[in-house]
């Protein structure tokens, strides 16, 4: 494993047209669609009513039975020194816990779910699917309209191929990368999380960074030393690893909008000089958009910054909240994968029934325009009124957005001002503990946030702009707490 490199400019990304998006969506109906909810989801509590006694009690169970407590680390509030809220129920932008706290959602289960909690239309259409059947082991015809959606929304992927999660697309298409190209190295991006996969825990972001283990013990070295890592936004370091490197390179794996160290944006037309760099080197460039993809755009990442790569890594949001992965590229590159071709990949549940209709059912509900339009509104106004609220209580924030999702980088007490967060360096310097205050105080408030500073915040189609105001009034009173405890 090696670290290249590191430069220091910054300029302004531009964000032109999605290459191809073409879509017979209908456009989304309005909130209407969540008329059936408990509409008393939309009041949170007020701070003295607030207790995790429940939560606690389930925790200590819980810590018997499962490491940690926990079937995923990010999820125990270990970073922010709290035990986990246990939560009992989801309704549109709303969680319930056990104790009956109700919060304002900013997890949104880490992104699937972009149409909100237990939307009508998700819940609708994987209850029909599950009076039919939950899996067959056959082929079945969802998985040809979910299928097809994605290719004719994602620019540069003609053909793909289910999996379960995240992490398996992210593993398949290194296999992908390496059986095609014969090659064995992978460049990452140092703080880049691309699921579990052995191969890319390598100086990997999200709960490894959280919890301060971003190489893990039980990889082999051999597996390690396959994986080069240099900084993002850095183009000087790809060149010096392509040097290094440059016949042995299978493949650039990057998430083109980092994700899992926090959002932090690529600089003006460094994804089109990764894009020449891979090509120039005979490499693939496989953009891991399992987070931003049918996120940030309809048409993901690749859309908004025009720039295709071979190989797309998708998760989340096509699966609408429940288990689903994909890989993706043109019909020559996925035409290799098995039994069209010899790279084997397989799955008991892949392309299952019920994730595909659940999938289905929030792509058919999204559109080139709608929600991400008032998703970048809503996405604004947040990031605008938290920065004012952070200045005026005096605690340095530096914030970053890509329409739905947004961090707050609590960046330390008089370093330089002004400067964004582009690399996994920059992000490590942030103040975790001063976000652990402000993360207890918003929960106290009843605002639900992502327990780490290494990770983004997501908006739904559920919020509304009252959501917004109410969150920004109590990060007040968080901030307040922040230069309290600073002081
Ligand atoms: C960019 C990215 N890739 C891959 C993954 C892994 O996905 P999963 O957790 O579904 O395995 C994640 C999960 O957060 C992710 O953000």
């Amino acid at each position: 494993m090696r670290v290249i490199g590191k430069t220091a400019s910054i300029a302004i990304h531009s964000q032109p047209p999605a290459a191809k998006v073409v879509s017979t969506n209908p456009p989304r109906t309005d909130q209407r669609m969540f008329a059936s909810y408990d509409t008393d989801m939309a009041k949170t509590k007020v701070l003295r009513e607030w207790s995790l006694e429940k939560s606690t009690q389930f925790y200590s169970k819980a810590v018997e039975l499962m490491p940690g407590g926990v079937s995923s680390p990010v999820r125990s509030f270990k970073s922010v020194g709290l035990t986990p809220v246990f939560v009992q129920s989801g309704q549109g932008a709303y969680l319930k816990d056990a104790d009956g706290n109700r919060y304002i959602d900013y997890v949104m289960s880490y992104g699937p779910l972009i149409l909100g909690h237990a939307h009508p239309a998700v819940r609708v259409a994987v209850a029909k699917q599950l009076s039919r059947g939950s899996s067959f082991g056959c082929c079945s015809p969802l998985e040809i309209e979910l299928a097809e959606t994605i290719t004719r929304a994602v620019p540069s992927i003609e053909m793909v191929r289910f999996v379960n999660s995240g992490t398996e697309a992210a593993m398949s298409a290194i296999r992908l990368a390496r059986g095609v190209t014969g090659r064995e190295v992978i460049i990452k991006m140092a703080g880049g999380y691309h699921g579990h996969v052995d191969a890319m825990l390598v100086s990997a972001g999200s709960g490894a960074t959280t919890h301060g283990v971003p190489s893990s013990p039980g990889i082999l070295q051999s597996v390690a030393q396959s994986t080069v890592v240099v900084e993002f936004n850095d183009i000087a370091a790809l060149k010096g690893a392509f040097e290094a490197h440059g016949g042995r390179v299978a493949a650039v794996m990057m998430e083109p909008i980092m994700g899992n160290i926090g959002v932090v944006l690529p600089r003006q037309d460094y994804l089109r000089q990764v894009r020449d760099l891979c090509r120039a080197n005979g490499a693939l460039l496989i953009f891991d958009e399992v987070m931003t993809g049918f996120r940030v755009s309809f048409s993901g990442a690749q859309g908004l910054f025009g720039v295709m790569p071979d190989i797309t890594c998708l998760g989340k949001v096509i699966g609408g909240g429940l288990p689903t992965g994909a890989y993706g590229g043109s019909k020559a590159l996925m035409n290799h994968i098995s039994p069209a071709g010899p790279i084997y990949q397989a799955g008991t549940l892949s392309g299952n029934p019920l994730a595909m209709a659940a999938g289905l059912a929030t792509l058919q509900y999204l559109n080139p325009d709608d929600p991400y339009a008032s998703l970048a509104l809503l996405g604004r106004r947040l990031e605008e009124g938290l920065a004012a609220a952070a200045e005026n209580a005096g605690v340095p924030i530096r914030t970053a957005r890509s329409g739905s999702m947004f961090t707050p980088f609590f960046v330390p007490r008089g370093g330089d001002s002004g400067t964004p967060i582009t690399h996994y360096s920059d992000a490590l310097k942030c103040d975790t503990r001063a976000y652990a205050v402000f993360f207890k105080s918003m929960l106290e408030q009843g605002v639900m946030l992502p327990p780490s500073q290494f990770e983004a915040w997501f908006i739904s189609a559920a919020h509304t702009m009252d959501d917004i105001e109410t969150t920004i009034s109590k990060a007040k009173t968080a901030f307040e707490r922040c230069a309290a405890e600073a002081a």
